[in-house]
């Protein structure tokens, strides 16, 4: 399985070239900041400082080739922007976000609004290239940068009765125009299970390849959780609630016989309109097949044992 988990990984660890002379760029840039002393969360003035500071090699990669930025920013599914695969590009630049806030509520002992920046402050930023896959039958392989959603939750101390988490995304027409439509009922949902949440592959991404998330990405901050298909990776964040029940997601709410809570990829569970046991990786022409979990069963699969998941799916 061409997929590494070692905490030791040296920053001399293979990488492509081209990604690699990138990084350079990047890490020359990075330095000419203070780690850490980004000025607030304005992503333009991010960006214009030379982009994210401190980034480190994450503890998890994958020897796969990168889908090209291009794609990464170009083709995707931001309902709020937009129901065609390019519309989040073209409609991108209608979601300000500085300054943005998060809620973090429910049962956690320490309940506030957090600034994004103080929400960062504490979680050093590491780059993870993770294999992500599209219920739509594509996939991409993309280096997010990010931090443990775990760490976080760890921050606001959840009760013994939070068992699940729930997220949500901004809900507000002007900035997200596509919300004018009720494709989906707004704000878009989505939800874990604790033990999902506080996985270690489980993060919350800030940025992708070298650069702040792109508007139609997600910014300022979305979840990444590279065995579910990719409609669990919530963009946007405003709110992040732990709740003692099952949250309500919106696809599932929205066709529950399509989108199960769960959303573990999974081609043994057929989708009444969507290819699962194939996938088209974005740049490639022959499909692949899909990967239980994605490919990362070996690190999740224990978190449903027991589980009939062509049920709970
Ligand atoms: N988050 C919000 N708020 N709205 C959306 O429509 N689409 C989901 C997910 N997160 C979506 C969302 C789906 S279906 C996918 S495949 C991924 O975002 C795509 O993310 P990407 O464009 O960054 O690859």
């Amino acid at each position: 399985m061409p997929f590494r988990w070692n905490p030791e990984l040296g920053p001399e660890d293979v990488t492509p070239e081209a990604m690699f002379q990138e990084r350079r760029r990047f890490l020359r840039a990075a330095a000419v900041a203070t780690a850490g002393a980004v000025l607030g969360w304005d992503p333009d003035a991010v960006q214009a400082e030379g982009g994210l500071a401190g980034v480190r090699k994450g503890a998890v990669t994958l020897d796969e080739k990168l889908t090209p930025v291009r794609e990464v920013t170009s083709y995707g599914n931001f309902y709020e922007l937009g129901t065609g695969k390019e519309d989040p590009a073209k409609l991108a630049d209608r979601l300000v976000t500085y300054p943005w806030s998060v809620r973090i509520d429910g049962e956690v002992e320490q309940p506030g609004v957090v600034s994004l920046e103080d929400l960062l402050k504490p979680h050093p930023l590491e780059e993870r290239v993770y294999r992500m896959r599209c219920v739509e039958g594509w996939s991409m392989v993309i280096p997010w940068i990010g931090f443990p959603l775990g760490d976080l939750l760890k921050r606001f101390v959840p009760t013994p009765k939070g068992r699940y988490v729930a997220f949500e995304t901004l809900h507000d027409p002007q900035r997200l125009p596509g919300q004018a439509r009720e494709v989906l009922r707004w704000p878009y949902r989505e939800g874990l299970r604790l033990d999902e949440a506080m996985h270690p592959l489980t993060i919350l991404a800030v940025g992708l390849y070298d650069r702040v998330l792109p508007n139609q990405n997600g910014v300022p901050l979305r979840l990444v959780v590279p065995w579910k298909y990719g409609f669990k990776s919530i963009k946007s964040i405003v709110r992040i609630s732990l709740t003692e029940q099952q949250p309500v997601t919106s696809w599932n709410q929205h066709a529950p016989d399509e989108y199960g809570f769960f959303a573990n990829v999974n081609p043994e569970v057929p989708h009444p309109r969507w290819e699962q046991r194939q996938e088209r990786r974005i740049g490639e022409w022959l499909r692949r097949d899909t990967l239980p979990f994605n490919g990362y069963g070996e690190q999740v699969a224990g978190l449903y044992a027991g589980m009939d998941l062509t049920r709970f799916f």
